[in-house]
């Protein structure tokens, strides 16, 4: 029997003939046809690098994948699965699988034998072709792509999956796939396991945006293994995938340079509560879901896709790691960890309790309760996180953009000054750190941006998608009209959620102008968004989106 679910799809009832005894095993065949909701997306040529032929990818996390095959759609089950997909002639099917195989007629059989939720399932269907990029890695692309792809990441995969797995155990999955997704895919990355789809903005040619590659590797730890068992603790993947994030990337590039990224994020944490309210109730790491979605009623696990799992998330794990007050003990008893609870699915509960049991020390003093820092408090109240780890050795990279942001705030610009910063050797993050202090401190005087965007064409004509973001942003609240060209590009070009999002909320907060700036683009570009972020940007722009 179908009975009515979420806002779509229905729940699927099956009376038994008899209840089953515990432990008997029951076959259940469905046959089912899918392909019209949210999870399946379909591509037409023009929306795709080559032009030449459609496309077809599914994005299941977090509540989208009940409309791509009847599954128990919730993070709390675990299963493997496998998979026979015949394609059309001339294109090539993926799946995030342990093994797969070609076989007659177009026909690909895939087979994942490690136990994941329903979300993890994923599949793309196109025109993509592979290249080796590590002795367990391989770029997938469009052929006009796989030069870019492999040359973005030849060689620099592996060291990543070491370094984990010295850090945090076993990789268990096998491979580490990456496949590059077409334009619209609304994330930078989704961990899909075995296979990574990335966003195509990762190719800026230098390797500047791996830090989004090591995210999803960490949540071949956190995540994928160690799952959340309700969106409503989404932050038990994401805060810890961005600890581990930060844990490898701090051995492989150094503590300054790791500092200088988690800056970038707190700004992003600022901005995103400066937006919503410190006090609004998704600012907190433990959310209200589940019951509510169902009836119509709360939250829409999707919705809960914002900066405080991430970024509160990862001070509250940095405050963990600050009560142990050692790092090596802290990486070991992540590992023992994802030792414990690997192939489950767990609460915020499960882990703090396992925290205390670790460290039978801790427990005793009371760290669960220090006044102003109960993990109660870090759980169940919204707000800025009460503990921030110290990035000051991120400072020798950070201090020299602060204090150019700061000469480009001024009222009459000391250009000696300026001119005296060579910018030319910045790393991106660290340009990126700038623009978000100059956007800080935006608007700025009039001309300063104007006189800014032509000093540094390196910023102002950017092709990295961080930089652009950041461009655009400052463009409009500067109200350089000059350069709204550039949003409107940049909107055509990619639809990252996370790009896409702020720009149609400054857009829509600016002038007249912008708004209908916003307007103008939303329309030609609406039908190449994923049909989340459509919604999303409707409710934006008050075109009555998504709740
Ligand atoms: N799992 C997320 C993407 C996601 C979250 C999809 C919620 C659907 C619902 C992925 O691991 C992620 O966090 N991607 C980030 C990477 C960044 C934090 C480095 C992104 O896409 O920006
Ligand atoms: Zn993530």
């Amino acid at each position: 029997e179908s009975r009515p679910f979420a806002s779509y799809g229905s729940a699927l009832h099956i009376a038994l003939p008899q209840a089953p005894r515990a432990g008997q095993l029951l076959t259940l065949l469905i046959d089912y046809e899918a392909g019209e909701g949210p999870g399946v997306c379909w591509l037409s040529p023009e929306q795709t690098a080559g032009k030449q032929k459609p496309y077809m990818y599914t994005q299941g996390q977090a509540v989208l994948n009940r409309s791509f095959f009847p599954c128990f759609d919730t993070p709390s089950v675990k299963f493997t699965y496998s998979a026979s997909v015949k394609v059309p002639e001339g294109f090539t099917a993926v799946m995030s699988a342990t093994s797969w195989e070609k076989q007659k007629d177009n026909t690909f059989v895939f087979k994942m034998s490690q136990p994941i939720p329903s979300y993890l399932i994923a599949l793309v269907v196109g025109d993509i072709v592979s290249a080796d990029v590590g002795p367990r890695s391989r770029v997938w692309a469009e052929p006009c792509l796989i030069e870019a792809a492999k040359k973005e990441y030849d060689g620099v995969i592996e060291e990543f999956l070491v370094v984990g797995e010295k850090l945090f155990g076993p990789y268990v999955w096998g491979r580490y796939d990456i496949l590059f997704m077409p334009p619209s895919f609304p994330f930078g990355g989704m961990e899909n396991p075995c296979l990574t789809f990335v966003t195509p903005c990762l190719l800026a040619g230098d390797r500047s945006l791996v830090d989004v590659i090591i995210h999803e590797i960490s949540h071949s730890w956190f995540g994928n293994l160690v799952t959340n068992a309700t969106w409503g603790e989404f932050w038990l993947n994401e805060g810890f995938t961005m600890y581990a994030q930060r844990r490898i990337s701090t051995e492989v590039y150094g503590l300054p340079y790791t500092c200088l990224e988690a800056a970038t994020g707190r700004a992003l944490l600022r901005q995103h509560m400066d937006a919503t309210g410190e006090d609004h109730p998704l600012n907190k790491l433990r959310v209200v879901i589940e019951p509510g979605f169902c009836l119509f009623l709360g939250v829409n696990p999707d919705d809960t896709y914002n900066e405080t799992p991430y970024e509160k998330g990862y001070c509250f794990v940095s405050y963990l790691a600050h009560l142990v007050g050692n790092q090596s003990k802290f990486d070991t008893f992540l590992q023992a960890y994802v030792n414990r609870f690997k192939f489950q699915s767990i609460t915020a509960d499960d882990t703090l309790g396992f925290f205390l049991e670790y460290f039978p020390e801790l427990k005793e003093k009371g760290v669960d309760s220090i006044p102003g820092f109960e993990f109660d408090r870090w759980l169940n109240t919204p707000g800025w996180p009460p503990y921030l780890p110290d990035l000051s050795p991120g400072q020798q990279l950070m201090r020299p953009a602060d204090e150019l942001a700061e000469l480009w705030a001024a009222d009459g610009l000391n250009m000696e000054a300026i001119e005296a910063v060579d910018i030319t050797g910045w790393r991106t993050y660290q340009l990126v750190y700038f623009l978000d202090q100059v956007l800080q401190k935006s608007p700025l005087p009039e001309g300063n941006v104007k006189r800014l965007s032509k000093m540094y064409p390196k910023i102002s004509k950017a092709q990295n998608a961080e930089l652009r973001l950041r461009w655009c942003q400052i463009v409009l609240k500067n109200n350089l009209e000059a350069e709204y060209s550039k949003v409107k590009d940049f909107l055509h070009s990619q639809g990252k959620q996370k790009y896409t999002l702020p720009l149609y909320r400054a857009m829509w907060g600016g002038s007249e102008a912008t708004r209908a700036l916003a307007m103008e683009t939303f329309s030609a570009t609406a039908p190449q968004l994923h049909v989340n972020v459509q919604n999303y940007v409707k409710k934006i722009l008050g075109l009555g989106g998504a709740e």
